[in-house]
């Protein structure tokens, strides 16, 4: 099976996730993307979706599915979103697509996260993939320094701005041992807008597509 068809088959199994009525926080990217057009066979069910960039936004708008904004839904029941990196404990490393401000907004918002990635995402620690942060503009280089103080080798996406006009650092050679603390002691660089270790907040639900099937962690 091609990494395609495992994200489409991991995409249409968070389906399972859906109740009648429910207004849906949706991710970005290309797993989330499938996610979108399966969600158009079932959009009579559900009120509305929420979406965390401008890309989603306007896919769900072509499906025919109500958008609607976080700050009149209040919390949601169901978030799915797909990540760049997973771990068996649901910790997350996301922004490969530079939503991640907007994505850790809805998935603090939501009572349930499920996460939504094929078994090539599935990582034993976090830190293969560059770590993004989105950063101000004017504290680019600033925080650029501060990065390589803490060992990181952080490399400007140029040419690049989030849905929010801000910049974003890929950070590589970071060892994220402790996910928690990292995400915590990035927050506090100023500048930082977020970055992209979700383990404060985790994922409730992984499903990851094998050869064989969708596998699940809680
Ligand atoms: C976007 C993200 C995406 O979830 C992540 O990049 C995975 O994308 P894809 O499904 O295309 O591999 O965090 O900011």
């Amino acid at each position: 099976m091609d990494q395609e068809t495992k994200k489409h088959t991991v995409a249409k199994a968070a389906l399972n996730f859906i109740e009648d009525g429910m207004i849906i926080g949706v991710g970005t990217g290309t797993t989330v993307d499938f996610f979108i057009e399966e969600l158009e066979n079932v959009k009579s069910r559900i009120e509305g979706a929420v979406a965390s960039s401008e890309s989603t936004n306007k896919k769900l708008k072509q499906k025919g599915i109500p958008v609607l904004e976080l700050n009149s839904t209040g919390d949601l029941e169901l978030y799915v979103d797909g990540a760049d990196e997973a771990t068996k404990h649901l910790h997350l490393l996301k922004g490969g697509g530079g939503a991640l401000t907007r994505e850790k907004i809805i998935a603090q918002a939501s009572r349930r996260f499920v996460c939504v990635v094929d078994d090539t995402k599935l990582v034993d620690r976090l830190g293969r993939f560059p770590l993004p942060l989105e950063v101000i503009p004017m504290a680019r280089s600033a925080v650029a320094r501060e990065i390589v103080k803490i060992g990181g080798t952080p490399e400007w996406r140029s040419n690049y701005q989030t849905d929010n006009g801000n910049a974003i650092l890929d950070v590589h050679h970071l060892q994220i041992s402790d996910p928690s603390s990292l995400e915590t002691l990035l927050n506090q660089i100023p500048g930082v807008v977020t970055n992209g270790i979700f383990a404060k907040r985790p994922a409730d639900v992984l499903l990851v597509a094998t050869e064989s099937g969708v596998d699940s962690y809680t």
